[in-house]
């Protein structure tokens, strides 16, 4: 057996799914949600170890607030509606991003549901929440430096591993497979620093549409590339 992957998906294309079939935007961000069900159930078959999912972008903010209360209603939603099937499931719960910025009861919520998990030993659902990988390495940058005119660490010191232990989502693998729904072909500031050597693949499927299937199918293309990390 090969070491768990780190699947990263960028989730896109909700708008556009709901947009083809003349719905409002927040039909696709439900039926969004049924397809995160689904391929958080699949990933544990597909030696999926950590499973991250870009559900609301530090960007995000700029949509209509109308739009962005529904989003947190979803996500609401699925917390409590999913939690316990996946405590039973095994799957161990955490967030990256500022997800302290949102509502308190959903800070609370997601609190709980972290705590609940946190000794299960399945695949790991890591949920990017008010996510943004510039924001997190500045703050990673802020807090090196605070340590270094404390004196507390010698600016020396600081190389690669030191700095990805202080980055909040310190305990991430690197990302082994990154994939984006909806044909576009972009990052939008998601996990820059955990990506640096991500296999990238990018689908047309709308995320709506992206079942169990197509995430065995991206595994299966994934095992197919052939990873240099700079040798030969
Ligand atoms: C992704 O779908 C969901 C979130 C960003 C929360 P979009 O809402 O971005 O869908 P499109 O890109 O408008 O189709
Ligand atoms: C990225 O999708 C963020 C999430 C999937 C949560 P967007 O739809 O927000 O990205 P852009 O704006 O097209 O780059
Ligand atoms: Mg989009």
């Amino acid at each position: 057996m090969t070491a768990p992957l780190h699947v990263a998906i960028i989730m896109d294309g909700n708008g556009r799914w709901a947009k083809a079939r003349m719905l409002p935007r927040i039909a696709g961000h439900r039926r969004g949600v049924e397809a995160v069900r689904k391929i958080v159930r699949a990933a544990g078959d597909l030696n999926i170890g950590t499973l991250t999912l870009y559900a609301f972008s530090s960007e995000n903010w700029r949509r209509p607030a109308e739009e962005v209360t529904d989003l947190m209603g979803l996500l609401r939603r699925f917390i409590q509606d999913d939690i316990d099937e996946l405590v039973g499931e095994g799957v161990r719960l955490a967030v990256i991003g500022d997800y302290r910025a949102l509502a308190p009861d959903l800070v609370a919520m997601i609190d709980d549901a972290i705590g609940r998990t946190r000794h299960n030993h399945g695949p790991q659902l890591v949920i990017a929440l008010n996510y943004g990988a510039q924001a997190e390495i500045a703050a990673t940058a802020r807090r090196l430096a605070a340590d270094a005119a404390a004196g507390s660490i010698d600016p020396d010191a600081i190389d690669q591993a030191t700095f990805e232990r202080a980055m909040p989502s310190g305990g991430l693998p690197p990302v082994d497979l990154l994939i984006r729904t909806s044909g576009e072909q972009r990052l939008s500031n998601f996990l820059l620093w955990q990506a640096a050597y991500a296999e990238l693949l990018f689908v047309d499927t709308l995320w709506p549409d992206f079942g169990p299937e197509a995430l065995a199918e991206a595994v299966a293309a994934f095992g197919k590339r052939q990873r240099r990390f700079g040798g030969l």
